[in-house]
């Protein structure tokens, strides 16, 4: 039996600005969210911060050689929002587009193609305001206007890299842009307010759909417009009611509220009715959920991992993200459904290993929305690597890891779910949100003193896979 990918499949890998970027105060750069969070002490593990990162900004060339090198056919990066429009309002910054335009045509030098993300968690720290309280009139993704912003900032980007970058990314996982930055506090701004994460979330959905209609005015008829999502794949731990209850209204609180309004136009009713007690949701106007509805050229899916829920009070940490002093549940209104670690290996994050929930996802999303092709823009895994006496990186946890998904997603295309592409999370070690340098998720590894990059095992297993569009037997 052969894993064949179908002709022109993309194989790349993904990163995201804070995470690699630095040179967080050159060029004009102002700070964002992250930069704010990083610097306030107890928020990041070790007080690590992404003022320089791993110096992506300066090595962008260095980065794609090693790109073509493994043979990649495509890049994921986003771009800095306040690198190229300070305020978040505004003129552009062109020495800020400028580095994007080196980026993309280094890139297109070396036969690969960029997939854009305009917007991966970090907001210009101009458009966040003192939210604290639980008042909802200040700034950030609670504020209605922070979603026409967001429209401006995608015109500025898509004037000045249409012409030469094919496939756009609205928004990363607006799921913990909205809850782990609202209610749980463990990622920017940090703040714990169920409500302010609902509206949040519903900014998120108009911020979607107004740059989804201001890419397609502005973009060639060939540029492809999509959303990344980190959808959840909820499992109850008995068939108990009150377990399946669980699951049904974590699934609505994490991928519903997104996949309702910009799939089929409509927040699901199950959701309305189980925040009720939080909100009325008047924040909603007239003619948001048409605009957030735009038509999508294809679908982004991050998968990590699944969760394993049940409806008794016996709670337990929720998956993903914080080691945060302080932090409270994401799950605004349901913060009494627990969560429970799942049988079998896990990885560095603590998250449980199980390709088959990248399938369930991929089916999923192929039966809800017919004919909207499909990329797996991140998925991947950390684990504890170190560089052995020879300065060699072995992963072998991680190939495993890789082959376990690539099959699951093998399979998906071959029960007819039209998937295009996949993408490594990540590229390089980065710095992991509130965890600091402490995770690495790289298939190049960095010494994060010296700056130096080594492809792992994993990155020379990846390149074997992208180059025969096939995956080995063994
Ligand atoms: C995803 C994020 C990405 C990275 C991975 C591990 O939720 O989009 O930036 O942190 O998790």
């Amino acid at each position: 039996m052969t894993h064949r990918f179908p002709p022109g499949f993309l194989w790349g890998s993904a990163t995201a600005a804070y995470q690699v970027e630095g040179a967080a105060r050159e060029g004009g750069r102002t700070p964002s969210i992250w930069d704010t969070f990083a610097h306030t002490p107890g928020k990041v593990l070790a007080g690590d911060t992404g003022d320089i990162a791993v110096d992506h900004f300066h090595r962008s060339s260095e980065d794609v050689a090693l790109m073509a090198e493994l043979g990649l056919g495509a890049y994921r990066f986003s771009v800095s929002w306040s690198r190229v429009q300070p305020t978040g309002r505004g003129p552009a910054l062109q020495r800020g587009l400028d580095f994007y335009r080196r980026l993309v045509d280094d890139l297109l030098d070396h036969g690969i193609s960029p997939m854009l993300t305009l917007y991966h968690w970090d907001l210009p720290q101009e458009l966040e305001a003192d939210i604290h309280g639980g008042s909802a009139a200040g700034g950030g993704w609670p504020h209605r206007d922070t979603a026409y912003r967001f429209a401006d900032y995608a015109a500025i980007v898509a004037e000045a890299l249409g012409d030469r970058v094919e496939l756009w990314t609205t928004l990363n996982e607006p799921w913990c842009s909205a809850f782990l930055g609202y209610a749980s506090g463990v990622h920017a701004p940090g703040h714990t307010d169920p409500v302010a994460a609902l509206r949040a979330a519903h900014h998120l959905n108009l911020a979607h759909g107004l740059a989804a209609r201001t890419l397609r005015e502005v973009l060639p008829a060939r540029a492809d417009i999509m959303v990344s999502l980190n959808p959840a794949v909820v499992r109850a731990r008995s068939s108990a009611p009150a377990d399946l209850d669980a699951q049904r209204q974590i699934d609505a609180l994490a991928t519903r509220i997104f996949t309702g309004p910009m799939l089929h136009g409509a927040y699901p009713d199950d959701l309305l009715a189980d925040t009720a007690p939080l909100t009325d949701w008047s924040f909603v106007h007239d003619g948001d959920l048409a605009i957030a509805h735009h038509p999508l050229d294809a679908l982004g899916i991050n998968y990590y991992t699944p969760s394993l829920v049940s409806g008794s009070t016996d709670n337990a940490p929720p998956r993903h993200d914080g080691h945060g002093a302080g932090s409270r549940s994401p799950w605004a209104g349901a913060e009494h459904i627990a969560f429970h670690q799942p049988p079998g290996e896990h990885t560095e994050m603590g998250w449980s290993i199980d390709p088959s929930g990248l399938y369930d996802l991929l089916l999923r999303f192929h039966r809800e929305a017919p004919g909207l092709p499909l990329y797996i823009t991140e998925n991947g895994a950390a684990f504890d690597d170190k560089p052995d006496a020879e300065g060699a990186v072995h992963d072998p946890e991680r190939i495993a890891y890789l082959r376990g998904h690539l099959h699951a997603a093998h399979r998906a295309l071959a029960a007819g779910v039209d998937l295009r592409g996949y993408f490594l999370w990540s590229l390089l070690d980065n710095f992991e949100w509130s965890y600091g340098y402490s995770k690495r998720f790289g298939a190049v590894h960095v010494d994060f003193a010296t700056q130096t990059r080594t492809p792992k095992s994993s990155a020379r297993w990846y390149a074997g896979v992208a180059r025969a569009n096939e995956l080995p037997d063994s």
